[in-house]
């Protein structure tokens, strides 16, 4: 635990002292050229995980026989933005993302995706409301986080998570009438062995189904043992 809030601040600190220079990054080899004078392990391992999401996103996306041609998606915590790019080529009319780290932010911007570089457990409410047809919150959150928080674990101040149905209510603000989000929270695991073997009794499924979201059938290349076990999907009342 300790480790972890040492990272946290040693990640913040970097976030800092790069900011700036992110913001007015232009091209891709610029953007480069500062991620090499990082030495950023986080953005390397988004970078690693790029086919993995691409498949993932598009996973989900045709097990449901969800069409977004013409439609308008948000990734909240794109990463390496590969759902912001499956959003793009399946020709989404608009194709934006929320996320915290400059370095993300910066790197999805040059890939020519809109964006906010604000922190979504506070911050999601400032975006404009009933836009999206899709939103896409997969790895963003950890649920154990949620479930210590609920146990009343204390955390650093900028660490603390919010309580999930305030996200959940945020997230419903930005749904257009007939729009789908999908969140998939990852779980702690060491080894093969999850920190929560059973998911299913948990205050954060308890809090997902409550706020309208049921439990998706096992799709192949979303779910993943131990980290991805069960991911939620709620569909805005409201369509034409
Ligand atoms: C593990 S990556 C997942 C990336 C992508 N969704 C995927 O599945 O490949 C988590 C992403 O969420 C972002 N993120 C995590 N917590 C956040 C917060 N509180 N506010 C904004 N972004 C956050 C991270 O910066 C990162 O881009």
């Amino acid at each position: 635990m300790f480790e972890r809030q040492v990272n946290a601040v040693r990640k913040r600190w970097h976030w800092v002292k790069y900011r700036d220079r992110l913001e007015s990054v232009a091209t891709m080899d610029d953007f480069k050229v500062l991620l090499d004078e990082t030495d950023n392990s986080i953005f390397a391992a988004y970078k690693a995980w790029d086919p993995i999401s691409r498949k993932d996103v598009s996973a989900v996306l045709d097990a449901l026989s969800i069409d977004i041609n013409g439609k308008r998606f948000l990734d909240v915590g794109p990463g390496y933005g590969s759902a912001l790019d499956i959003a793009r080529e399946r020709g989404a009319s608009a194709v934006e993302f929320v996320d915290y780290d400059p370095f993300v932010c910066a790197f999805n911007r040059i890939k020519g995706h809109t964006g906010w570089c604000t922190d979504v457990r506070t911050k999601l409410s400032s975006i404009a409301p009933r836009q999206y047809d899709f939103i896409w919150l997969k790895a963003t959150f950890s649920a154990n986080r949620f479930i210590d928080r609920e146990r009343g674990l204390g955390m650093l101040g900028f660490y603390r998570y919010p309580k999930l149905e305030s996200i959940l209510t945020d997230v419903d603000r930005l749904l257009a009438p007939g729009g789908i989000a999908v969140f998939c929270p990852h779980w702690d695991f060491s080894g093969t062995q999850r920190r929560t073997p059973d998911v299913q009794n948990t205050p954060v499924t308890t809090a997902l189904k409550q706020q309208g979201y049921s439990a998706l059938p096992w799709i192949p290349d979303h779910h993943m043992e131990p980290i991805y076990p069960i991911s939620f999907i709620k569909t805005r009342p409201g369509a034409n």
